[in-house]
């Protein structure tokens, strides 16, 4: 969906459709340097990272193995609490590969920091994240973030897999969200 439908839903395009594209090549340039020669499983944490697995895989010019977690995060209002439930697991054995886990955004950092955790006791060769956006809170997270698209302010952005109840994931562009509607 492109932005002139929801308008009136949204304060400023932050990147467009294009940029984050851009953005996509560049971070598949660098994985496919730092990987070269080994064999890869990108995992996507589902549903936000759908639309940046599909793009990072289609931009990276080398085979990939890809597989899906669906996580739960418990806690009150928006923010995580740090405890995760998995509702969808991997059907790959990672034991021995090199894993990157993909996802659109770390808010608060703790879904990856727990996430990384979990996959790391199951003895994978490395494992790593590529996350398209950042924001603040999680620049102090323990768990390495190696690739990081763009760090943005805390706002609530919307699009390319970002939703808001369920909504905007479809946006192409990544916008900021009016307060009128999520207040
Ligand atoms: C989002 C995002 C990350 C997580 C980041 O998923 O995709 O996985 O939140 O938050 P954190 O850094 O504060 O832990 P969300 O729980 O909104 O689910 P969704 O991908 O299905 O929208």
């Amino acid at each position: 969906m492109d932005t002139e439908y929801v308008g009136d839903d949204l304060v400023k395009t932050l990147f467009t459709h294009d940029e984050i594209q851009a953005k996509v090549e560049e971070l598949a340039r660098r994985i496919e340097k730092d990987y070269e020669g080994e064999e890869l499983l990108i995992v996507g944490v589902l549903r936000g990272a759908v639309m940046i697995m599909a793009d990072l895989a289609r931009a990276l010019n080398r085979h990939v193995e890809m597989d899906w977690m669906a996580v739960s995060s418990y806690g009150s209002g928006t923010k995580s609490s740090g405890v995760v439930r998995i509702l969808k697991d991997l059907d790959t054995d990672v034991t021995g590969k090199h894993v990157l886990v993909v996802d659109e955004i770390i808010d608060s950092g703790l879904t990856l920091t727990w996430l990384t955790s979990n996959l790391n006791s199951r003895g994978p060769a490395s494992i790593e994240i590529v996350t398209l956006l950042r924001k603040p809170e999680a620049v102090s997270m323990p768990v390495d973030v190696k690739y990081v698209g763009w760090d943005i302010p805390d706002e609530f952005v919307v699009g390319y897999g970002l939703d808001f109840n369920e909504k905007y994931r479809n946006l192409r562009d990544i916008s900021t969200l009016a307060p009128h509607i999520y207040s």
